[in-house]
């Protein structure tokens, strides 16, 4: 099978596109023919190891798992012996972060676990553009954030792969909702059901006396200090992304400025769950999420999609599209 692989830590140059041994599927293992993936910033993450932390995840020298690509869209081709969810011609999606990746390929062999059925009103490349940043953003308002019905929410980066989920997400739970994002992508914003929108190139939100129950930070740079005066007295901020610096003060410094019984502030470290993917498939196929689309990439040109995606101005998700020979 054709797949796009890496054998050193690097730029996208670095990523070919090669033939390679089609997988196998083990007893608890489903094989799925790829139609649809999607890149996000966790690839080009990996593939540059940046932060280096990453290197003793995935390999100190060179990567242990040479095919990229968590998110995943396809049919299932084969099942293992002991799977019991899912059977061959199943549309299905999922998320390989926990299992070796490798959504870059024609083919893909991964535990039952790691995926849902696909929601029916989606393409399979809507699919593949819901599995981490959705859930990115599920576990971001509703665990961490515990959002409720009537909250003033913000959603700093609601524009990107995050953001964008986040906005239908907090209005999917009724909440009152206001995106962060620049001047270009509001009237986007405007349209997932955002109650206002704030351009930050013309107005910090930090600055302007408004306060929130809650604050989701997917992306864009704020000083804790500054998040901590947006929030009401017992409000909620949640780092779910942004750049690694802010990602280590809200892990090690949210923790000491959260208050006993008033505001809290730290992160979430996102953990793909076959739970909360069908979550999402239940919320989409209501109606209330519908993933946005930003570019579609083939296979070939994934080393394209992560260039565009590392350049930080994503409009919603970016698809690679899986085509076969046969
Ligand atoms: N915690 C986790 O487990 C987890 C899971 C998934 C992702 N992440 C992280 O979350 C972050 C965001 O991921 P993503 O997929 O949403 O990335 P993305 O799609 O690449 O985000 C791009 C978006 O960020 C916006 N943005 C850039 N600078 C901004 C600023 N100063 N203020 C507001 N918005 C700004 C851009 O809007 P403009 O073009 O308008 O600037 C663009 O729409 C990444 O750092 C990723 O590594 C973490």
């Amino acid at each position: 099978m054709q797949a796009i692989v890496y054998h050193n830590y690097g730029s996208p140059d670095v990523l070919q596109l090669e033939e390679v041994q089609k997988p196998v599927p083990q007893d608890n293992q489903v094989l799925v023919k790829v139609v649809a993936a999607s890149a996000a910033a966790g690839d080009w993450h990996l593939l540059r190891a940046d932060p280096f932390l990453v290197r003793f995840m995935v390999g100190l020298l060179k990567p242990k798992y040479k095919i990229l690509g968590a998110d995943v869209a396809g049919r299932v081709e084969a099942v293992g012996r002991n799977v019991t969810q899912f059977r061959p011609g199943d549309e299905v999606f999922g998320d390989l972060s926990e299992c070796g990746f490798g959504a870059f390929a024609e083919y893909v062999a991964a535990p039952e676990k790691a995926f849902a059925l696909k929601p029916t009103n989606l393409t399979f490349g809507q699919a593949a553009a819901v599995p981490a940043s959705a859930v990115t953003a599920l576990l971001g308002l509703r665990d961490q954030g515990k959002i409720q019905a009537g909250q003033k929410v913000l959603i700093n980066g609601a524009s990107g792969g995050v953001g964008t989920f986040a906005v239908e997400i907090a209005k999917a739970f009724g909440a009152q909702v206001t995106a962060v994002c620049s001047t270009d992508k509001m009237e986007m914003v405007r349209s997932l059901g955002a109650d206002h929108v704030i351009d930050y190139t013309q107005e910090d939100f930090t600055q302007n006396g408004e306060r929130y129950d809650l604050i989701l930070a997917a992306n864009g740079y704020h000083p804790l200090s500054a998040y901590q005066r947006a929030l009401r007295p017992q409000g909620i901020y949640v780092m779910t992304g942004g750049s690694t610096s802010q990602m280590f003060q809200a892990m090690l410094l949210g923790p000491l400025r959260s208050k006993k019984g008033g505001q809290k502030m730290g992160n979430t470290l996102a953990k793909p769950s076959q739970k909360n993917l069908i979550f999402m498939k239940e919320l989409i196929e209501a109606g209330k999420v519908t993933p946005v689309i930003d570019r579609r990439f083939p296979l070939r040109a994934v080393a394209d999609a992560i260039r565009y995606l590392e350049a930080g101005h994503a409009k919603g998700k970016v698809v690679i599209t899986v085509e076969h020979n046969n």
